[in-house]
């Protein structure tokens, strides 16, 4: 499938921020912890939520999609997670620790690395040594084994979003033992997955702050829970607003998860408005550019935006240099912008973006999941039609992507592949 996009038109109107991609993921790796019925609703059939979801029911899990819920129930009869999709969904890796909490063991092909780098899980097996799990491997697999409880003190070497997931989750079913994790990573995202566990009869405290306690329980009972809204979904929205001009509010998401974009957003010229679940932009000028951009851990400004406020430099008036804190690889869509006639120049994790007034159409390959979301940015500014090939990627993680730009006003359409 690719995207045809035709540049030019303003955008107008009001959407509505989906679940978070990132939470819904280790929310639905948490419910292994639990055999009774875990409701998630409104959730987006995002490919990772489906495939996450096709993991779980190959592995044992009762799993129904119905009425924009997703309802996963019943026990798991193996915790070997050795399939193909393991390979592709990295999130999968966010299955060992709680299979770890409540079978004791595991085993696991080793995620693959992907687009944006390598994806080590050095820290997360560090961290869940240091609490007495046992690993072994053998023939690209990873054996797993916690014969005595999970608990413990660690600290991460590194603020890793899954690693904190993956650790939390393994000492939520230590029945009366305690584990403290420090260095964690505070994203949203980590919160509400806390917020999750504790409405199934967890004790999970701290979360969103560099130390967690975890309170071990006996056992977990079912739940109903909405996740939080998507911060990079509402984020690229508030790009593409920017960027094509005209006035857009993204309804569901709570401006503290976006504070260094409004705050670079209002730098370039846009009007925007908070409220305590909606942020409104409005803009009718040319953008100017942000001089200094470094992506961080929460709360610093989210490498997941970074190739959406790349794309956004490329037209601002002045000079740019953006830099990669977090991810090696993170850069690959700017050779795509650079057949649109952007003028970016790369040197390891810093990339210098000269704006110009115009991009123009041409044929071009989403390299990532957001690489590929920044592409579609493009094409709404570019002078021309632009077509996008790998909807796929983009799909991971936006549902209904080119439909939502549509009902702003956008000239977008799906199409299938010539073959
Ligand atoms: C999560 O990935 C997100 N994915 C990513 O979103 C996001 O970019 C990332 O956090 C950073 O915010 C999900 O939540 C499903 P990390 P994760 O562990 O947990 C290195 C998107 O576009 N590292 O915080 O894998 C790692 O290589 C995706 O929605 C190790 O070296 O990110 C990276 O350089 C992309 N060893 C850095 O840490 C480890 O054991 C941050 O990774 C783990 C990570």
């Amino acid at each position: 499938m690719r995207y045809v996009v035709d540049g030019g038109n303003k955008l107008f109107g009001k959407i509505d921020v989906d679940a978070a991609k990132n939470a819904t993921l280790p929310i639905i790796a948490a419910t292994i912890m639990c055999d009774d019925e875990c409701i998630i609703k409104d959730i987006p059939l995002y490919l990772d939520v489906v495939e996450m979801a096709s993991i779980l029911e190959k592995l044992g899990k009762k799993i129904l999609f119905s009425e924009n819920n997703l309802i996963i129930s019943g026990s798991l009869n193996s915790t070997s997670v050795i399939m193909a999709e393991t390979k592709t969904l990295r999130s999968s890796i966010f299955m060992l620790g709680p299979i770890l909490a409540k079978y004791r063991k595991a085993i696991f092909t080793s995620p693959g690395g992907c687009d944006i780098g390598k994806r080590p899980i050095d820290i997360h097996i560090a961290g869940l040594k240091a609490l007495g799990v046992k690993f072994s491997y053998a023939n690209d697999l990873i054996y797993s084994d916690a014969s005595r409880v999970i608990c413990g003190e660690v600290e991460l070497s590194f603020p890793s979003v899954g690693a904190t997931e993956n650790i939390i989750m393994s000492a939520v079913l230590s029945n009366g033992e305690i584990t403290v994790i420090k260095n964690c990573a505070r994203e949203p995202e980590i919160v509400d997955l806390a917020n999750f566990i504790n409405s199934m009869g967890g004790k999970v405290f701290g979360a969103g702050y560099e130390t967690i306690v975890v309170y071990g329980v006996k056992r977990l009972h079912g739940t109903e829970f909405k996740c939080i809204g998507d911060r990079i979904m509402a984020g690229t929205f508030l790009i593409a607003g920017a960027m094509c001009g005209g006035k857009i509010e993204t309804e569901g998401i709570d401006p503290k998860f976006l504070l260094p974009l409004i705050v670079f957003l209002r730098n370039s010229g846009c009007n925007i408005d908070l409220f305590s679940d909606k942020i409104t932009l409005e803009n009718f000028s040319r953008l100017r550019s942000i001089e200094k951009i470094e992506t961080g851990t929460f709360p610093g400004f989210p490498t997941d935006l970074q190739s959406l406020i790349l794309v956004m430099q490329t037209i601002s008036k002045g000079i740019s240099i953006i830099h990669e804190t977090v991810f090696e690889a993170r850069f690959k869509v700017v050779q795509e912008l650079i057949k649109m006639g952007a003028k970016i120049n790369v040197s390891e994790r810093y990339a210098t973006v000269v704006g110009i007034s115009k991009l123009k159409a041409s044929n071009v390959k989403c390299p990532d999941l957001r690489g590929g979301a920044g592409l579609v940015l493009a094409g709404l500014v570019a002078k021309g039609t632009t077509y996008i090939e790998g909807v796929s990627h983009v799909e991971r993680g936006y549902y209904n992507f080119d439909q939502k730009l549509r009902s702003l006003g956008a000239h977008i359409e799906k199409v299938e592949d010539i073959k």
